[in-house]
């Protein structure tokens, strides 16, 4: 049996045989398809790159139907309970697992770059006392760039490495002071005697205590949720960064493409509409009622769904033990009984069943932020710290892959053919819009 697919073009009976490889065909392949010498050659149609994969990747494995995510071959379960976020981010980079001494050298390197220039904190106060945190976060990216000029220099693997311990370093600070400012809190700085999510925590909430120190649980929590928002292969900002990387523009400029795709309400703020629901909902009697209306159209069971999983999303499994544990120290969130009670109807619920519908990793998600005490509109930021690692090992190999090119997409054209100018005086009337 041939690894081949045989086409018959109808247009032309020419019959073309082409390689299948790892599931796929080349595209390009199918350009040799032609009715004419000066045609162009046959192209694929794929809005969204729904069946077209974009890449060759080695980072980040997602089986949908059986509900497995593995960061470098590791599961994703195992990370969670045994890894750190820093040890993650030095795996989805490095593609091993790092030894005690190069898990030093590298959270020692991460420490000592967490602080940024102070006139990037400038620019920071220069924003409206209500400017979303997530729009900070960009600019602020976008900023950065401009303070290091030689990380132009991407194709150079010495420069590569230290923007991508400089970026993985300030995101946590840069986000801190997006909040801060929003709250009207004095900018906090790094405390490099704590752990990354300790040190973050320090940025977002010490007041007045000489030394702020994070509780233990809720600091794991943190690191826990981190590690389960570091990659997902080729999503929608993965796609940003590689895309605009491809360019060969800076990794700061293209993490900003990247924030900026993850602030889109269909990628990075689910889990702010999942509370907002249950707020809706009100209580665990309205539940049977909510989920009729679902079914009957009203909306949809926001946190339910994925168009990759079709089976329970591991992260939502490992998030939903997390959230009883951050209780314990929090307090409950009201809204647990709630969600709890949607679960529990909707996996038993013909409706959901059949379409496969399952909690994903947004539905326990936001309790978790809301309880300890972060507001909705810094749930993207806290999904963008970690993602950075995902994006700069996105980017990193994009550019270490000889077969990638700048991204530039074909089209279908739609519009008018050559037709003559038209002058001002003969143009028809019309009111301006
Ligand atoms: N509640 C009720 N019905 C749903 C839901 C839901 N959450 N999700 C899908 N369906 C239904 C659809 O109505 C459709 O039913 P039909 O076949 O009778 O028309 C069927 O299930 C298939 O749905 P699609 O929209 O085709 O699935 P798609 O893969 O395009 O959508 C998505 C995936 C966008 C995640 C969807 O499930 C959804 O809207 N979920 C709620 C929002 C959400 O939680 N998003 C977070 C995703 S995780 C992340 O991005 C980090």
């Amino acid at each position: 049996m041939a690894d081949t697919l045989t086409i018959t073009d109808n247009r032309t009976g020419k019959t073309y045989e082409i390689d299948i490889k790892d599931g796929t065909i080349r595209a390009d392949a199918l350009r040799k398809i032609k009715t004419s010498d000066d045609d162009f050659g046959l192209m694929t149609y794929d809005p969204a790159f729904m069946n077209t994969a974009s890449c060759r990747s080695a980072i980040t494995l997602i089986d949908g139907d059986k509900g497995i995510l593995r960061y470098r071959g590791y599961a994703i379960e195992d990370l969670a309970e045994q890894s750190s976020y820093i040890e993650v981010a030095y795996l989805l980079l490095h593609g091993e697992l790092p030894n005690e001494a190069q898990l030093r050298k590298w959270s020692h390197e991460i420490t000592h770059h967490t602080f940024v220039h102070e006139f990037l904190r400038k620019s920071m106060e220069g924003f409206r006392f209500d400017a979303h945190p997530m729009g900070k976060l960009v600019s602020m990216l976008g900023a950065l760039s401009t303070f290091y000029p030689e990380a132009k220099k991407v194709r150079d693997d010495k420069t590569r490495r230290q923007e991508i311990v400089r970026i993985i370093a300030k995101m946590p600070t840069l986000s801190a002071w997006a909040f801060r400012h929003a709250v009207g809190r004095p900018y906090v700085y790094p405390d490099n005697e704590l752990s990354y999510c300790g040190n973050f925590l320090n940025m977002i909430f010490r007041m007045a205590e000489p030394r702020f120190e994070p509780h233990p649980v809720l600091e794991r929590a943190l690191d826990i949720l981190f590690i389960l928002h570091a990659d997902h292969e080729q999503n929608c900002s993965a796609n940003a960064a590689r895309a605009v990387g491809s360019a060969e523009t800076d990794p700061y400029c293209s993490l900003a493409a990247a924030s900026a795709a993850l602030y889109g309400p269909l990628h990075g703020g689910a889990n702010e509409a999942v509370l907002h629901m249950l707020k809706q909902i009100g209580s665990v009697g309205a539940v049977p009622e909510f989920i009729t209306g679902v079914k009957n159209g009203s909306g949809r069971l926001m946190g339910f769904g994925h168009r990759v999983y079709k089976n329970y999303d591991p992260r939502a499994k490992v998030i939903k033990k997390l959230a009883h544990e951050v209780f314990e120290v929090t307090g409950k969130n009201p809204l647990l009984e709630i969600a709890l009670e949607l679960e529990k109807i909707a996996l038993n619920d013909d409706y959901f069943v059949k379409r496969k519908l399952y909690p994903n990793v947004d539905f326990y998600s936001g309790m978790i932020y809301q309880a300890m005490g972060f507001p909705v509109d810094m749930f993207p930021v806290l999904f963008a710290i970690p993602r950075a690692s995902g994006w700069l090992a996105q980017w990193q190999e994009m550019l270490q892959d000889p077969e990638q090119k700048i991204a530039r997409p074909r089209q279908i054209y739609t519009g008018a053919d050559l037709r003559p100018y038209v002058p001002m005086s003969e143009r028809a009337t019309k009111p301006a819009t």
